[in-house]
């Protein structure tokens, strides 16, 4: 239960989350304007990163230095001192002096002993360069601004577990500040979270190019108000060049048709007409247009699910089972809804439309991105014939691929 408290200046709260217990000062409101920033509704966020962050070090197989650069009440960084296995040192920063004064509360009434460091984000990672084993990015809104720093500060074999709530951008809500901060053109789209952290890794994997560093994205979610990023940091010349060859471009989409396609590489043709309907395409991009879960991984994180006592463990256990399932998947999803509108007939369900494309011979995942999506290699005129069929009743044996 959270108590709260009265001081002679400030209203404390005391607030249980994991196996820690935190002092904050009462807020009315969730904001960057609080005194000291807790959001509880990031619980979820949180305990998935001590799930993520676990997997990893078993992964690297040694005792891991943690960095968590936007500390606030510094729950975070007290949690992954307290429940994580093979932890070493733990510093956490923040640049306000609120910040500061809680984490300094919060880590000894939880005797756990931490770096405590008030830097601009920036300048602390130039300065501590090749020191941490994961470094914790979860700022306000964009991480644009501190990610240069973090691929000159970040050593080979690393993870980085970044945040991003500006969605409304990467999402293409606003077009203009996605290009200011991400240098991509987002696409506003049924799925456009997916293109959203497609745009946010590849602007991460562009930036650490240049520090010869390349990614291995491990598990990547868009969840609540936020996008969020655990990427394996890997450093050489070559790798980097072939990463960014194979994973760097653009997806290309028809609005009136719903057709689309992903390009590889950054210098490429792109295709200005729908080769299906003639209208004219939009395109989204530099975007990653890799791989974005790591199965391996994150069956890792189900299984160390197993052993935790988490308030949230019945929500992570479903967003992991189908991020797992969509590992290796194709680029993008169609929305059944979506479809059925362009056809004008009412939505068949989705569970039907996925058995028929897996007996035609298709593949038909579930995302996480969307509970109305299913990502499938099926040609658009075929998935379109499939559900006109089934919101009709329409009792054929077709041959559904005869029709391309
Ligand atoms: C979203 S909150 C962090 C929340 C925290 N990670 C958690 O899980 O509860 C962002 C924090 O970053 C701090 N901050 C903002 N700009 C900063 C900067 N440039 N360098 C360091 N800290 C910064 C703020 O004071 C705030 O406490």
């Amino acid at each position: 239960m959270d108590e709260t408290k009265k001081t002679s200046k400030t209203k404390i709260k005391t607030v249980k989350e994991g196996l820690v217990e935190i002092a904050i000062p009462e807020f009315e409101k969730i904001s960057s304007k609080a005194p000291v920033f807790y959001n509880p509704k990031m619980e979820f966020n949180r305990d998935i990163s001590i799930l993520a962050l676990q997997r990893f070090q078993e992964e690297i197989k040694k005792s891991v230095d943690i960095c968590d650069l936007f500390g606030g009440s510094g729950i975070r960084a007290i949690r992954y001192k307290k429940e994580l296995k093979n932890v070493g040192k733990v510093s956490v920063n923040d640049i306000s002096d609120q910040a500061i004064e809680f984490e300094k509360i919060n880590s000894e009434n939880n005797n756990m002993n931490l770096n405590l460091h008030q830097k601009e984000a920036n300048v602390l990672l130039r300065e501590f360069r090749g020191k941490f084993d994961i470094v914790d990015v979860d700022p306000f809104g964009t991480p644009s601004y501190f990610i240069d720093s973090l691929g000159y500060s970040v050593k080979k074999n690393s993870m980085v577990c970044i945040t991003a709530t500006d969605t409304s951008a990467l999402c293409g809500t606003y077009i203009e500040p996605c290009v200011r901060k991400y240098n991509a053109k987002p696409n506003k789209t049924e799925y456009c979270h997916e293109t959203g952290i497609r745009i946010l890794i590849g602007f991460v994997a562009l930036t650490f190019g240049k520090y010869k560093k390349y990614l291995e994205p491990k598990l990547t979610h868009s969840s609540q108000h936020y996008m969020r990023l655990y990427l394996k940091v890997k450093k050489s010349s070559k790798g980097t060049d072939e990463s960014l060859n194979e994973n760097i471009g653009y997806i290309e989409h028809c609005s009136k048709c719903l057709y689309r396609k992903s390009i590889k590489g950054l210098a490429t043709d792109i295709d200005n007409k729908c080769p299906e309907c003639g209208e004219k395409l939009t395109i989204a991009g530099p975007l990653w247009a890799g791989e974005v879960q790591d199965q391996k991984f994150i069956d890792g994180m189900i299984h160390e699910l197993l052993f935790k006592n988490l308030r949230t463990s019945k929500k992570i256990l479903k967003l992991l089972t189908t991020c797992s399932e969509e590992a290796n998947s194709p680029i993008t999803f169609y929305d059944i809804h979506k479809i059925s509108k362009v056809l004008k007939v009412s939505a068949p369900k989705l569970s039907e439309v996925q058995e028929t494309l897996k007996k035609e011979g298709f593949s038909a995942t579930r995302t996480h991105f969307s509970p109305l999506g299913i990502k499938t290699e099926c040609d658009i005129n075929i998935l379109k014939k499939i559900v006109y069929d089934l919101s009709t009743d329409s009792k054929n044996d077709f041959n559904y691929k005869k029709i391309l």
